[in-house]
């Protein structure tokens, strides 16, 4: 998969050659080109914002300069790419919403500062707003980051163990339950025995059991529209029970 990230602060993006992600572009899975949206400023000032129409704080992104970067990346790549615009105002990032950006082979970040970027960008590039949550960061370079991570996962070969993947927090529409290893005591902790047992069935419904309780105390909207089966509602049971 190709990635452009188009950005005032192309620098920001150096994390991603860290890690799990900077592993994927040593290997070839992912190839990502940060670009400087002020070599596309028309004027000597290399100018990418201006005030607002209708007046109001703040300044507001140029449309000119992303649509420019925009040609010039199709020209140098030879596709147009899904176009994202990480914003406040966009859909929710949600597992489904990664995996469908996973399935692309070229994605286009464009991120603005201040108030925001002119509409009519990602109107003439139908581009996607994809928001991160319910805060507003000062730019959207972190947040592209994010959704490049949370993708990168859902490539074939990024992650090493696709059983990890699959068996994620949210994979299942639940929280993930909670993991351990050696010392099998640490700060007066002990592991919990069912874990040492060598019995995977009882390993399995104590995993599943304890990824239920998660989500029912800290994500009950999570657990009203997760998809369970007569077992896991056998053990909400024993949950409701336990209290
Ligand atoms: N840019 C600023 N805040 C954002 C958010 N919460 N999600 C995506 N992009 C953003």
């Amino acid at each position: 998969m190709r990635i452009d990230l188009v950005s005032i602060f192309p620098d920001a993006f150096a994390p991603l050659r860290q890690s799990v992600v900077g592993k994927a572009i040593e290997h070839g899975l992912l190839e990502i080109h940060a670009h400087d949206l002020r070599d596309y400023a028309s004027d000597r000032h290399r100018t990418t914002d201006d005030e607002p129409y209708g007046g109001g704080p703040g300044m507001v992104m140029k449309a000119e300069p992303f649509l420019r970067a925009v040609a010039a990346i199709e020209a140098a790549s030879g596709s147009r790419g899904r176009v994202i615009v990480p914003s406040p105002q966009g859909r929710a990032l949600t597992p489904a919403v990664a995996r469908s950006l996973a399935a692309e082979a070229h994605l286009v970040f464009l991120c603005g500062h201040y108030e925001g970027i002119d509409e009519r960008v990602p109107l003439a590039l139908r581009a996607d707003e994809v928001s991160i949550g319910d805060y507003v960061l000062t730019g959207g370079e972190l947040a592209a980051m994010v959704i490049v991570d949370a993708t990168a996962r859902f490539t074939p070969g990024v992650v090493g163990d696709a059983a990890s993947v699959a068996g994620d927090s949210f994979a299942a529409g639940l929280l993930d339950y909670p993991h351990y290893t050696r010392p099998p005591v640490v700060a007066g902790l002990d592991v919990p025995a069912v874990l040492l047992s060598g019995n995977h069935a009882e390993i399995a419904r104590w995993r599943r059991k304890e990824a239920l309780r998660r989500t029912l105390r800290r994500r009950p909207d999570l657990l009203a529209a997760a998809d369970l089966s007569p077992a896991d509602r056998r053990l909400l049971e024993e949950l409701a029970a336990e209290d």
